[in-house]
């Protein structure tokens, strides 16, 4: 993978992450770079005490410096080798964003095992279970398939919980009779990370707030499916999300006036997604192989000013779409979305069942 993202950006074969760490943090310090004897001393040392600097064409060239003029030329050389650490932020982006084939494999892997796990804890969940319990069943499910680790913290908050934006605690002992929980859960496959939010109910049924409320969040997602293709930009995503989530709380009453949205969906709907959670890439349009999460939330803490009704309510649907040229492509669709097909699939047996049982004898 290292070669393809090499070859793809035109980045010297001699290009070497450790070597060029601490050439980047020197950069970074001009006085220590014009002190010539020291920057000759710290390669020298570094080469007899590492055959990877020893090896590396520039090392050798910074050893050898002699005065100052030499420093500079070696910079310019440096930038041509796109050595430069200014430019490799951006270098890192746009290599980071668009993926290529091999990593589409591995994406659409991690992503298929997560929205599994997600299916099984469907099944699974019952009102008397922890939050802890039902994040282990869909990490069971990631190492029963094969994803090493999890890509970032899993979110596990029944009822109010779910409207903290990160809570990573998940030690609430039971979910609740007729509460949600949400789940911010994602795989990680050979370093590639999915990041997949449902939430679903604890009885398998939704109540009727509980529905008004998540059927929001569907038309927002999906509102931003239609738009989702190259050449769409973020702010359109954003923008078409927002306003499908804004008009929806008008109508419920929850809201008095569409500006004020933020209150109840305090973040925002996409990011990149692929080595990192939060992936690098340039938020500006989308372009065709980019893979980027559309993720609406409505968030309704206990205390708010609206009916006591919405109290407690959290909702986030989070879902991966690949980018193709006039449309998109849902990756995470294997786990169920919409309330029809989450209550469906809830209402069939787990492999958590017998194990619950057996655990009593
Ligand atoms: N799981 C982190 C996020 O949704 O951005
Ligand atoms: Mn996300
Ligand atoms: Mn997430």
């Amino acid at each position: 993978m290292v070669k393809i993202f090499k070859n793809k950006s035109a980045i010297s074969e001699d290009f070497d992450d450790e070597v060029l760490g601490d050439l980047m943090s020197l950069r970074q310090y001009p006085k220590l770079l014009a002190s010539i004897p020291r920057l000759t001393s710290y390669y020298k040392a570094m080469a007899e005490k590492s055959e990877r600097y020893k090896k590396n064409s520039l090392v050798t060239k910074i050893i050898q410096v002699k005065d100052s003029a030499e420093v500079t030329k070696l910079l310019a050389e440096m930038d041509a080798m796109k050595y430069n650490p200014a430019l490799y932020s951006l270098y890192t982006k746009q290599l980071r964003q668009i993926k290529t084939a091999e990593e589409l494999v591995l994406m659409r892997k991690t992503i298929e095992i997560s929205a599994l796990a997600h299916r099984e804890a469907m099944k699974a969940i019952k009102p008397d279970m922890s939050e802890l319990e039902l994040q282990g069943v869909q990490e069971f499910i990631h190492k029963k398939l094969g994803a090493e680790y999890v890509g970032y913290p899993s979110i596990a908050g029944a009822g109010a919980n779910g409207c903290v934006l990160h809570y990573i605690e998940n030690n609430a002992t039971s979910i609740g009779n007729n509460k949600m929980i949400l789940m911010d859960i994602g795989a990680e496959y050979h370093g590639y990370s999915a990041d997949i939010t449902r939430t679903f109910p604890s009885n398998g049924k939704f109540t009727p707030e509980q529905k008004q409320i998540y059927d929001i969040v569907i038309d927002a997602q999906e509102a931003v499916f239609k738009i989702c293709k190259e050449g769409t930009s973020f702010e359109e995503i954003e923008k078409a999300a927002r306003d499908v989530v804004a008009k929806g709380l008008v109508k419920l009453g929850i809201l008095k006036d569409e500006s004020e949205s933020r209150t109840y969906f305090p973040h925002g709907c996409s990011h990149f997604l692929g080595l990192d959670v939060h992936d690098k890439g340039i938020y500006d349009k989308l372009l065709e192989n980019m893979i980027v999460t559309v993720e609406p939330g409505i968030y309704i803490p206990e205390g708010s000013k609206c009916d006591k009704k919405w109290w407690g309510i959290a909702v986030r649907v989070e879902d991966d779409v690949l980018i193709k040229k006039d449309k998109l492509e849902i990756l995470s669709s294997s786990a169920p979305r919409k309330t029809e097909d989450v209550e469906k699939v809830a209402a069939q047996k787990s492999f958590v069942d017998n194990l619950s049982a057996d655990l009593k004898k």
